[in-house]
Order: C-alpha cells, then sequence, then structure tokens
C-alpha cells in the first residue's frame, strides 16, 4: 500500500499507517530545493538529519553540528514542504546534560524553525528526556540501534542488537515508546529483530540497514541518489546517479565558457533603449 493518506502529514497519521498496514517513506532534507522536489513526490517524512554534518559540510562525524547549523537548515526545509511533516535532530550536546536542557533545545527549534518535531539518539538513558519534550507539547521521533553521535563509545559504525544486544535493543525501543514517543528509528540492525520490534510496538518503526520488516524506511538523500559518490553502507539503493550527472553537466559547462559558446544572444540582454 501507498504511505500515508493524507493533505498534511501530522504525527497521529504514523499510527494510523501502521494500523493500515501503510509504510511510511522518509528522506533526510537540508534545504528549501530539495524539500520541495520530496514534498512533491510524497515523501512522508522530512528529516533534517545530523547527517549534514557528513553530505553537506564534509566533517568526519556528526560530532561537530551546532544547533544555529541545525536550525538555519530546519527553517529551509519546514517553509518548503507543504505536505510531509519535517523534523530535525537535536544536535550532539544540546540534549545530554539535563533533561531541562533537552527541554530547551526542542522548544527552541519548535519557536524558531517551524518543525513539527524533533529527533533524538539514545533509548533508556534518554526515557526521561523524551518524556519531558513530549510533555512540553513537542513531538518526538527516537533514534536507536547504531547512534552515530555515539560512534566513538560504540567503537565505530557497528550493527547493533546481534546476540547479547538483543534484550537492549528490546528495552530501548519499549523505553523510548514508553516515554511518549511517536515513532523511533532503528539504524543498523538484523532485519529479524527489526521485524520482531515493530510487531511488539505500538509506535511507527523507521529503519536504516534494519531491513523490510519496519514500519517505513529512511534514507540519507544524497546517498540513495548518488551525489555522494563516495563508499555507501550496505543499505543504501541507489536510484540516480547524480554526481555523475552533475559531473557532466560541470564539465559541459566549462568546455562551453572555454570555447566562448556560452552564453549565445539568447541568453544575453540587449540595450533596447538605443
Ligand atoms: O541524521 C540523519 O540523517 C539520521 C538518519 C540517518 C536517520 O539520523
Amino acid at each position: 500500500m501507498n504511505g500515508i493518506d493524507a493533505a498534511r502529514v501530522r504525527t497521529r497519521h504514523f499510527a494510523q499507517a501502521k494500523a493500515e498496514g501503510r509504510r511510511i517513506s522518509a528522506l533526510t532534507s537540508y534545504d528549501a530545493l530539495t524539500a520541495t522536489i520530496f514534498d512533491e513526490a510524497g515523501i512522508d517524512l522530512l528529516l533534517v538529519g545530523d547527517s549534514a554534518a557528513n553530505v553537506v559540510y564534509g566533517r568526519e562525524t556528526t560530532l561537530s553540528m551546532t544547533v544555529d547549523e541545525m536550525a538555519v537548515m530546519a527553517t529551509a526545509v519546514a517553509a518548503a514542504a507543504q505536505r510531509a511533516l519535517v523534523c530535525v535532530d537535536l544536535p550532539f550536546g544540546s540534549y545530554e546534560v539535563s533533561e531541562e536542557q533537552a527541554v530547551a533545545t526542542a522548544v527552541r527549534f519548535m519557536q524558531e524553525t517551524g518543525v513539527a518535531a524533533v529527533k533524538l539518539e539514545g533509548g533508556v538513558e534518554r526515557a526521561g528526556a523524551i518524556r519531558r519534550i513530549v510533555d512540553a507539547g513537542v513531538p518526538v521521533i527516537g533514534h536507536i540501534g547504531f547512534t552515530p553521535q555515539s560512534e566513538h563509545a560504540l567503537g565505530g559504525a557497528v550493527i547493533q542488537g546481534r546476540g547479547a544486544g538483543r534484550e537492549k535493543l528490546r528495552a530501548d525501543a519499549l523505553a523510548v515508546q514508553e516515554a511518549g514517543a511517536f515513532a523511533v528509528v532503528l539504524e543498523m540492525v538484523p532485519a529479524e529483530i527489526a521485524a520482531e520490534i515493530t510487531a511488539e510496538l505500538d509506535v511507527v518503526t523507521i529503519g536504516i540497514g534494519a531491513g523490510d520488516g519496519t514500519d517505513g524506511q529512511i534514507l540519507v538523500w544524497q546517498d540513495a541518489f548518488g551525489l555522494n559518490r563516495g563508499r555507501t553502507a550496505r543499505f543504501v539503493r541507489q536510484y540516480a546517479d547524480l554526481g555523475e550527472q552533475l559531473l557532466d553537466a560541470a564539465k559541459n559547462y566549462a568546455a562551453d565558457v572555454a570555447d566562448g559558446s556560452f552564453p549565445d544572444e539568447a541568453e544575453s540582454y540587449e540595450d533596447t533603449a538605443r
């Protein structure tokens, strides 16, 4: 079945989609132009992810993203999206110090950017912060499994939930649900466990590297559409080759400038007053 059936996607549509067996599509977006296109394509959820650190700013990890940087991108995406629900990541350091800090950051995003929800990483250990943010009236998406902001603590981009990690993953999922999140991202976990958790939870699961048994899927758009020409993870399916297309286009432009064929007369102004 198609994704969420709504003219404007709200948090309540996520539970409805799960009940009706409709799968939810999600993509990252960091700017107005892609948000407009993905929204028009019917993507249900646009995430202004702190993966911007990697695919926008060219940084090694997501750890250096700031609230100010996230807020600029979130404002652009929220203003452009007409239908999709727009969610922003709480960046590293903006919610772990205390529950008060978590609420303050979430409230700031809601006041300043126009997003409809925030996402934060962590399970059992973040349940208190999620509860406080939800109590403040801010919808929350949880994020468990591989959590990039903890990549040093986790020892790199390592698959989570295997073996003894299975029970921890379940406990994290239940804690996030119990705390009031309306959805939870499961990143880089075995498909079988993600499907089990999806069946156990009332709230929606959105997978990235979590197999086909989750309620929805999310990908980083530069990976999915080939703008990222570097190595991508096994779970990425490439739907376009924008990197190669852009390379060709840029080469053609450079050649046209070099040989003087750009601009031509139609691309130039004449002095109509003469
Ligand atoms: O920052 C991000 O893009 C994310 C998704 C990969 C889920 O958190």
